[in-house]
């Protein structure tokens, strides 16, 4: 028997970070996160299990991956079997539609997705919660993936109580959007993986994070609440900053900002003092991404255009939709 399912997930951008995992198999994060979904960056992916295959194959923007890309694919896979407790193997479809060339794709689309179609393709009947709880273990960030706006993923404790939901916001998300600075960065990249399991092996700056995590949490909620959007760029930027701040206290330490990455952040405050409120956020790599009030989006784009080329300079909405399945 033939079973297939294809679904859509967006990509999302933390604006409070997920950084440190309590455990690696499971994906439990060491603390709270809270994320935007971004309408322009999303990935769709058909699974298709079938008797007849005796591995799992992995088709990703029309290429066969790698080993090392299919052992991770496999790996989840086998979390899939084991949930369902069906043995097939399957072949997935997978494409990444993002600006060319931005290599902003993510795991967190990527795994949203196939826990999706997984879902769908099986008939597991996954309540949100539990697609959330599920697509975590691909990827600690694909459980926010799952919900559109303003999504908070909550730390829980184990396997059960680890999992996103969306924030209610009154639709807040639509007056807000990205600007996505995208930074030639040449350096040698670390992964989110491997960088916060040093940064929280090692860093004398993690405790300090660990510590101001709960106020940010709870700042950014309430700004959400009363739509501040000063009170929530405020906490957004302090928090993302802190996060590359632990990874400078690393053994060895290393960073993920460049140069480049700096003269964005710059522009940000001088748009602020030019009357146009924005703030900036990055992760496991160079780029910078804007939070913005349409409003001031233009203004905000004409300020990086005297420093960044056209391409540099990608926008997004925030969307509200989450998983869609669509075949
Ligand atoms: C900096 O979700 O990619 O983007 O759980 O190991 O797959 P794994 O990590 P991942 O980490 C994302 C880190 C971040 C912050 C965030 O998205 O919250």
């Amino acid at each position: 028997m033939v079973m297939s399912g294809k679904a859509r997930a967006h990509t999302n951008i933390a604006i409070i970070k997920y950084w440190g995992k309590a455990d690696d198999t499971y994906i439990i994060p060491m603390n709270n996160s809270i994320s935007v979904a971004l309408d322009r960056f999303y990935t769709e992916t058909e699974v298709t299990f079938d008797e007849s295959y005796d591995k799992d194959t992995l088709v990703l923007n029309g290429e066969p991956v790698n080993e090392k890309e299919l052992k991770k694919i496999s790996r989840f896979m086998d979390v899939v079997r084991d949930y369902s407790q069906q043995p097939l193997y399957a072949h997935i479809e997978s494409e990444n539609f993002v600006p060319t060339a931005a290599g902003l794709a993510s795991s967190a689309s990527a795994y949203a997705a196939l826990a999706a179609a997984c879902n769908h393709a099986l008939s597991l009947n996954l309540s949100d919660k539990d697609l959330s709880r599920l697509a975590r273990r691909g990827s600690g960030s694909a459980s926010r993936s799952v919900f559109g706006g303003f999504v908070e993923w909550e730390k829980g404790h184990d396997d059960k109580t680890s999992f996103s939901h969306p924030i209610e916001s009154d639709r807040w998300e639509d007056e807000l959007s990205m600007i996505i600075v995208v930074i030639n960065d040449k350096a040698k990249s670390v992964s989110s993986r491997s960088g916060m399991a040093l940064t929280r092996e090692t860093s004398r700056f993690y405790q300090y994070w660990l510590d101001h995590i709960e106020a940010d949490i709870a700042e950014a909620k309430a700004a959400i609440s009363d739509k501040d959007f000063q009170r929530l760029g405020e906490v957004i930027e302090a928090n993302g900053l802190r996060m590359h701040a632990t990874n400078l206290g690393a053994q060895p330490p290393f960073t993920y900002l460049a140069p480049e990455s700096y003269q964005a952040m710059a522009i940000v405050h001088h748009c602020r003092t030019l009357g146009y409120p924005c703030y900036f956020t990055m992760d496991a790599g160079a780029n910078v991404k804007i939070l913005v009030q349409k409003e001031h989006q233009q203004a905000v784009v004409s300020e990086l255009a005297k420093t960044f080329n056209d391409e540099q300079i990608i926008l997004s909405d925030i969307t509200r939709s989450g998983i869609e399945i669509i075949g």
